[in-house]
This record gives C-alpha cells, sequence and structure tokens, in this order.
C-alpha cells in the first residue's frame, strides 16, 4: 500500500513535521513533491522563524534526486553549505551577477531610452508605489542620452548617478532640477 502511495506521489523531499495549528501536536510528516516545484514555492514567515533553513533543506532535497539548482544568494547564507557542490551555482548580485539594465543595441537609441526609462518607472512603481515625475523622467532621460551619446559602453547603475550628479551641478539654477535629480539618484 505505503509502495503505491509512493509511486503515485512521485519523488518528495522531507521537509520535517506537520504540526497542528490548534497545539503543537504533531500531524505526521510534511513532504513536498518533486513535483508540485515545476510550479513556483514561496516561503513567508516572520524573522527567524526558518525560512532559509527550509530552502536549504529542499536545495539538499533537489540534489540527493540530481536535479541542479541555482540559488540567488544576496548575503551568501548558502555559501558554505552548498558552494563548490557539482550541481549548484551560487549567483551574488554584484559579485558574479549583474543585470545591464541600461544597456542599449542597434540603432534607435531614442526609443532604447525610452524603453529603459520606462523599465526604471515600473521599479519606482513597484518599490515606491510612486512614478517617476516629469521632470525626473526628463532628467534621467537627459542623463542616458549624455552618457550614450559619448559612449558605447554599457550604462551601469553607479555610472548613472556619476551623470547626474554632473547634471545637478550644471543645473544649480534651473528650477526645480537640483530636487528632482537628487530625488532620482536617492532612488538608485
Ligand atoms: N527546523 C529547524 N529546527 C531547528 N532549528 C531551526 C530550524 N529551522 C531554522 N532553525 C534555526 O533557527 C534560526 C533561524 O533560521 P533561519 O535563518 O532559517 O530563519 P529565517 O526565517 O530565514 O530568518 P530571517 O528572516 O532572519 O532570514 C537559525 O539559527 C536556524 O538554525
Ligand atoms: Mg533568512
Amino acid at each position: 500500500m505505503q509502495d503505491e502511495i509512493n509511486r503515485i506521489r512521485g519523488p518528495v523531499i522531507h521537509l520535517g513535521d506537520e504540526m497542528l495549528v490548534s497545539n503543537p501536536m504533531v500531524r505526521g510528516p510534511l513532504r513536498l513533491q518533486l513535483y508540485s516545484l515545476v510550479r513556483h514555492a514561496h516561503i513567508t514567515g516572520t524573522t527567524g522563524s526558518g525560512k532559509s533553513n527550509t530552502a536549504k533543506v529542499i536545495c539538499s532535497g533537489l540534489l540527493d534526486n540530481g536535479i541542479p539548482t541555482v540559488i540567488l544568494d544576496r548575503n551568501g547564507e548558502y555559501a558554505e553549505e552548498f558552494g563548490g557542490k557539482e550541481k549548484v551555482a551560487i549567483l551574488r548580485p554584484g559579485e558574479n551577477l549583474s543585470i545591464a539594465l541600461f544597456s542599449l543595441e542597434g540603432e534607435d537609441r531614442e526609443a532604447q531610452i525610452a524603453d529603459r526609462l520606462s523599465l526604471l518607472n515600473h521599479f519606482y512603481i513597484v518599490c515606491y508605489n510612486q512614478e517617476l515625475s516629469p521632470l525626473q523622467g526628463r532628467v534621467v532621460r537627459e542623463a542616458l542620452s549624455r552618457h550614450y551619446r559619448g559612449s558605447k559602453e554599457t550604462l551601469t547603475v553607479s555610472r548613472l548617478i556619476e551623470v547626474l550628479e554632473r547634471l545637478m551641478k550644471e543645473a544649480e539654477n534651473r528650477g526645480g532640477w537640483p530636487e528632482s535629480i537628487e530625488a532620482a539618484i536617492s532612488r538608485l
């Protein structure tokens, strides 16, 4: 009977025990079907409740089943356990992972700059619940155009901040510009 259940269930990762919500009684083992991971899984919990540990258990379970894993490790907490493992790639933003948000390819520079501005606007809405103000949009567009007029090099976020800082110095006497540039910089 158990064999039949296991066959239907397919490979599983043992996460621990499932607890009753009403009292701390163990209800039984908590298993995650590998099949369920072909869709997304989301781990939530208060600080220190065991989210990272659960992610590690899942990663180990994937390895036991020969499934390769990519870990986006913002603060390096997975390096000790999984660094150097054959089927695990650990990517650390700023170290071995960077995304060229403002790269331009091909000819139509203005259209692409408008596109990157729209991306930045979306980032502002998601992170700050606010769009770029029209003036902020204008100064960022000016900074992008200025950079790509003189260079083919991909504009990084830190370089964009430098260009904006230069613009801010130049625009000292233009009504509202320094404030808008400063606001744009502070959100980058
Ligand atoms: N199942 C477990 N059994 C025993 N200890 C655990 C378990 N899960 C986590 N811990 C311990 O609890 C502490 C917090 O765990 P963890 O770092 O996974 O929490 P977190 O939810 O990721 O926290 P944060 O929100 O700070 O990132 C760690 O010391 C960890 O070793
Ligand atoms: Mg954590």
